[in-house]
């Protein structure tokens, strides 16, 4: 079977080379609601989506990334924009929900032409004292939990088609 969905599924790749330009505020508020669409523990839309294109505080999170991830290099690959995605400490499943969130914010990007990579290390960042200034900074409370970020712009170059999915992936039981 295919539709669009499921091609967008199947063509989506991580992005890891962006072109400067931003992406319009229109895409990136589609984006970011298709993420508020995920679905959520209990229906309780516990996940906080953050987008930052303020160059200071990318530069801030990028070099506090590289410095949890042990590399001189920007950890979100110098893309436009950063999405990042957290819950409060008192959230039943944190990572689930914004998993799902971050997910759906990834097909949704793609259905746009847009690319997106996860972006690890989030929780890290906000559990040491730097990530909970900084999380002062964007306005958040200081108990967050980091579960992924995006880098997200416009893709420079074309990726390689996804690695053939392993045969036992899935199996089907009647
Ligand atoms: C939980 C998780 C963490 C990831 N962390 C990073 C990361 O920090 N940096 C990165 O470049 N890619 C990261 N990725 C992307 C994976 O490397 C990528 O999805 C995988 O290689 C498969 O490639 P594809 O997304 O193009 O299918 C992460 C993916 C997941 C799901």
């Amino acid at each position: 079977m295919n539709n669009e969905t499921l091609k967008n599924i199947k063509e989506r790749r991580s992005i890891r080379a962006f072109k400067k330009e931003q992406i319009p505020d229109e895409a990136l508020k589609a984006v970011l609601e298709a993420g508020t669409y995920a679905p959520t523990s209990r229906g309780m839309q516990a996940p906080i989506i953050v987008a930052v294109q303020n160059e200071q505080l990318k530069e801030k999170l990028a070099n506090l990334n590289a410095q949890i991830m042990g590399a001189t290099s920007n950890p979100y690959y110098d893309a436009p924009t950063y999405i990042l995605v957290m819950a409060p400490e008192d959230a039943r499943y944190p990572v689930h929900d914004c998993s799902c969130v971050l997910e759906n914010m990834m097909i949704a990007a793609q259905s746009l032409g847009i690319g997106t990579c996860w972006i690890h290390r989030e929780k890290e960042m906000f559990e040491c004292e730097e990530g909970k200034q900084l999380l002062q900074e964007m306005g958040l409370q200081k108990n967050m939990i980091g579960v992924g970020a995006l880098a997200i712009g416009y893709p420079e170059g074309t990726p390689s088609p996804a690695k053939p999915r392993k045969p036992d992936y899935f199996k089907i039981i009647k």
